[in-house]
């Protein structure tokens, strides 16, 4: 990786792993783009400054000359001037006035990556500081670029300063622009809602904007901060991809602008909509930031890159790589009806078969037997749980295993001793009526007393008990956008400053607690982001726990995340979402996945159940190591086919591990090959199931014959090993 400066023609050139990004700074002053895909010499650019149509000839300001700003492609769009295309900010300025002309006023090159204050964002790289400034406003923009050589991503974000004596209000502050040559992209994103999180949709961007947000102070399961622009004729493994990952887990908008002059803009960061930031005298603005990706590998290698980004500059360095826990959590098997024999028996049920966590889910805490009640009072319920959590936490430790419990901090019931002592702690707009959803109100995380109630009493518990493990979960969105902390003019704040708050509890409570390992949830897989991933290695990632369902919900989360990421459960059937039964061995190929577990009543489990357990886990840790650290090969599609398989890689290319699904068996069904990727062709692969040795090569031509057993809803599960 570098970032070069040539002096003479003003270009910047910035090397990733295999990418240039380059842009320089235009005899106007106004940093321009020039281009950002697969690695090019240090050529000059110039020449390809943007041609095309023009619908407005304004100049530069103050000079009757020179081209308008549509045809510039800035580094930052900015309006007031012809640049009619989506402005990257708009700031209103005390004198009413709302235009800036934001110049190059130098650069800083930085090899040590400066962390956003009270917000996550990646480490490491070589970062290049852009300076950008309004000498008649006193109003500067940071442009923030990094590169790394171990993952073909750009991390980018903006920091707006207020250098002038008065207020600015911020009316939008996004976090990046990017141009990118042509109007020939298809956009891909990932919707869906509770039990049906991330499904990728793909459609042609139009001359206009095309845009995805969430307005509900989370990033959501609506649609997930992630987009990929991609050429039209990408395929999963050839073509130009890139992709977008937002690392911010409140409102936000991500949009993609086919400009008049027939070139694509892609810009984004938190949403401007019901927002607006008072930027007091000297005070500057941080955005969240964002990780773009380019690969000329289609989605594949898109996904790769950004995994790899994850897994080596957002996820907490002690955990990325290390085993995680098989655990057994309690909430599919008792849901609220559980007692301390109930949770002891449970793990008794499961001890020697490698599960080694027990975790204790929603209802220990407060009134809580349903969930109407007890939010917000983290007191354990020792009516409940005879001999209190300690005596739940000492048997399953005596067990040789480990226990973890469920947290939702960010709520709080009506029917709470919290919300009777302080109603006030609940976000709502006075004089108005509250939404309930799921019968319960939000604590209103802008309040700094409020965070100090929440990590005071989650610290109190983990404090108090020997806890290994928390799942934080969160069940609803934010209605009433509205804090009585908040004085009137800061009320348009309110989203963000939840997503500031939310980040100061996990800061707070995470690090505060060092050796618990932290799982992420949210009614499901809801708040699926990186900036959740800096807190939680991995996160619940649908409530959906069907294997079948499940091959579509864990196919489309890979397109932005890594498995490792992706919490994945073994649970009872009939399935209690779908009522689906599938195999054992199918519901086990699929939660081995990602992150592994079980998730139902293990009292019920016979001497052949814990037997097929244990068989089921000593196959996990096979391949555990390549669901943490593996380049992922998707090769079968369930959206569009009747199969899924995904082909795990070791970085070396030493081993492999193939998971094929087929969804319905179909009378006398044609064969069925697939052909491998990411080997390496000149390695030789012993595969014992099949008890064959094939070159790569071999494998990845000629492929191999997936022999499913008849019925619907089978795997077959492959292993490589170099020879
Ligand atoms: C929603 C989560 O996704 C579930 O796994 C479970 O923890 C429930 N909440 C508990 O209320």
């Amino acid at each position: 990786m570098a970032i070069h400066f040539d002096k003479e023609t003003k270009t910047f050139y910035l090397e990733g792993k295999n990418t240039t990004y380059a842009f320089y700074i235009n005899s106007f002053g106004y940093a321009e783009h020039l281009y950002y895909g697969a690695r090019v010499h240090r050529d000059y650019l110039i020449y390809t400054k943007a041609q095309g149509k023009n619908s407005c000839n304004a100049t530069p300001p103050g000079l009757d000359k020179g081209p308008g700003f549509s045809h510039m492609n800035t580094e930052l769009t900015f309006f007031g001037t012809s640049d009619y295309r989506e402005a990257t900010v708009h700031p209103r300025f005390t004198s009413g006035d709302r235009l800036t002309t934001l110049y190059y006023a130098g650069y800083d090159i930085l090899d040590t990556k400066p962390a956003i204050n009270g917000m996550p964002s990646l480490d490491g790289g070589k970062t290049l500081v852009l300076h950008l400034y309004d000498d008649v406003k006193n109003f500067g923009a940071d442009l923030y670029y990094t590169v790394y050589d171990d993952a073909d991503v750009i991390a980018r974000r903006a920091v707006y300063i207020n250098n002038s004596d008065d207020e600015i209000k911020l009316c939008r502050a996004y976090s990046f622009a990017m141009s990118l040559p042509g109007d020939n992209y298809d956009m891909i994103t990932l919707h869906g809602g509770w039990a049906s999180e991330r499904e990728p949709e793909r459609v042609p961007l139009h001359y206009g904007v095309s845009s995805i947000d969430s307005k509900r102070a989370t990033s959501s399961a609506t649609l997930n901060p992630f987009m990929a622009i991609v050429a039209r004729d990408t395929t999963e493994n050839y073509g130009d991809a890139y992709g977008i990952n937002l690392v911010y887990a409140s409102s936000y908008v991500l949009k993609a602008e086919v400009t008049t002059n027939g070139e694509t803009l892609v810009l984004g960061g938190i949403n401007d909509f019901d927002f607006e930031w008072n930027l007091g005298a000297g005070e500057k603005f941080e955005t969240p930031e964002v990780i773009i990706s380019y690969s000329k590998d289609g989605l594949g290698g898109m996904s790769r890159e950004l995994h790899d980004a994850l897994r080596n500059h957002i996820i907490n360095k002690k955990y990325v790589n290390m085993p995680r826990p098989v655990l057994i959590n309690n909430w599919e098997g008792t849901y609220f009806n559980f007692d301390t024999k109930k949770l002891c028996d449970i793990a008794d049920a499961v001890a020697g078969t490698g599960i080694d966590t027990l975790v204790l889910d929603d209802g220990w805490f407060g009134k809580r037997d349903d969930d109407r009640s007890g939010l917000g009072d983290w007191v354990v319920n020792e009516k409940k749980l005879l001999g209190g959590l300690d005596a739940v936490i000492e048997h399953v430790h005596s067990r040789g295993m480990k226990f973890g419990l469920w947290f939702e901090p960010e709520m709080i019931s009506e029917d709470s001793d919290i919300f009777r002592a302080h109603p006030e702690y609940a976000i709502g707009v006075p004089d108005r009526n509250r939404c309930y959803s799921r019968h319960q109100f939000m604590m209103d995380l802008t309040n700094p007393e409020v965070r100090d109630y929440i990590v005071d009493s989650v610290s109190k518990i983990l404090d108090n008990h020997k806890i290994d493990y928390v799942k934080w979960d969160y069940n609803r969105n934010v209605t009433e956008f509205y804090s009585l902390a908040l004085p009137p003019e800061k009320q348009s704040e309110f989203a963000h400053r939840y997503a500031l708050g939310l980040y100061d509890i996990c800061e707070r409570i995470v690090n505060g607690h060092k050796n618990v390992f932290f799982e992420g949830c949210s009614g499901g897989g809801a708040r699926f982001d990186s900036s959740m991933l800096y807190y939680f290695p991995q996160i619940w990632t649908s409530d959906n726990s069907d294997a079948e369902e499940r091959t579509r919900i864990q196919y489309g989360t890979s397109l932005a995340y890594p498995l490792s990421a992706m919490s994945c459960h073994v649970s009872a059937v009939p399935n209690h979402q779908v009522k689906r039964t599938t195999d054992f061995a199918t519901r086990g190929d699929i939660a081995h996945l990602g992150a592994t577990g079980y998730e139902l009543d293990t009292t019920v489990f016979t001497d052949s159940d814990r037997e097929a357990v244990k068989r089921q886990i000593e196959e996990y840790k096979k391949m555990e190591q390549l669901v943490l650290t593996g380049d992922l090969w998707r090769i079968e599609n369930p959206f569009t086919s009747n199969y899924f398989s995904f082909m795990l890689v070791s970085k070396d290319k030493s081993q492999a591990h193939l998971t094929c699904y087929r969804s319905l068996f179909h009378c006398n069904p044609t064969a069925h090959r697939v052909i491998c990727r990411g080997l390496d062709e000149s390695k030789q692969y012993y595969v014992p199931e099949l008890g064959v040795i094939l070159h790569g090569s071999t494998l990845m031509s000629v492929g191999i014959p997936i022999k499913f057993k008849d019925g619907d809803f089978r795997t077959v599960t492959l292993h490589f090993e170099e020879k």
